[in-house]
């Protein structure tokens, strides 16, 4: 099945590194980050999930919760978590899905057999908490993802929620904005962007980033 923005994200009951995950209950109220690698016991994985331990703090502060998936078993990731919290200091602190029987990679496509017919592409879903699918990106197996990307990301997606903004090119948390092209009355504007804007074009107006409640 293909996932397309805006589609629900399906649910399952999968084994895990720290035991049967029910899904929507693992991911309640908050944003989720399902993510797939090639395979246990790899050097790109091993760095990509040590880094996502790392973010912690980060996924906090946002509410979000991520989770990991290969189709390797239980006791592998166990093994191989050890390895993970060895070599990249750290300690894998979120689930890794034991997807065994192909079960949810096959809800989520990650398995791409013109790529590999046994093992997941290196895939990323982004989930808000009313369960719409807002993000997804596949890398190929030879390059390891940019998990601060995935933060800006969440970052833009909660912005741009809460405000009648987008976020531009390269948009880091604290830049500037631009005001959605369908938000036309001053009247409004000045009401929401009480700092004013820059109009570079009519439909290109810049304005200092709202905050992110
Ligand atoms: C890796 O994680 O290093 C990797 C996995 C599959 C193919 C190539 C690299």
């Amino acid at each position: 099945m293909t996932l397309r923005l805006g589609d629900i994200a399906p649910d399952f009951q999968q084994d895990s590194s720290l035991g049967t995950i029910h899904f929507y209950d693992f991911l309640g109220e908050h944003w989720g980050i399902l993510f797939s690698h090639p395979a246990d016991y790899t050097p790109v994985c091993t760095t990509e999930l040590g880094f996502t331990a790392k973010l912690k703090d980060e996924f906090e502060k946002r509410g979000v919760k991520a989770i990991a998936l290969s189709v390797d078993d239980v006791e592998s990731h166990h093994g191989w978590i050890k390895d993970i919290n060895e070599t990249q200091q750290t300690e894998v602190n979120f689930p890794i899905i034991a997807d065994h029987d192909r079960k949810v990679s096959t809800l989520y496509d990650f398995i791409h057999p013109n790529a590999s017919e046994t093992s997941t592409v290196r895939s990323v879903v982004i989930i808000a908490p009313n369960k719409k699918v807002r993000l997804t990106l596949t890398y190929p197996a030879s390059t390891g993802r940019n998990f601060n990307e995935i933060l800006r990301v969440i970052d833009s997606l909660q912005l741009t929620d809460q405000h009648k903004v987008a976020t531009p090119a390269n948009w880091q948390h604290g830049d500037d904005v631009v005001i959605v092209p369908a938000l036309k009355d001053e009247a409004e504007i000045a009401q929401r962007f009480p700092k004013g804007y820059t109009a570079v074009k009519p439909y290109l107006r810049f304005t200092a980033q709202p905050e992110i409640h």
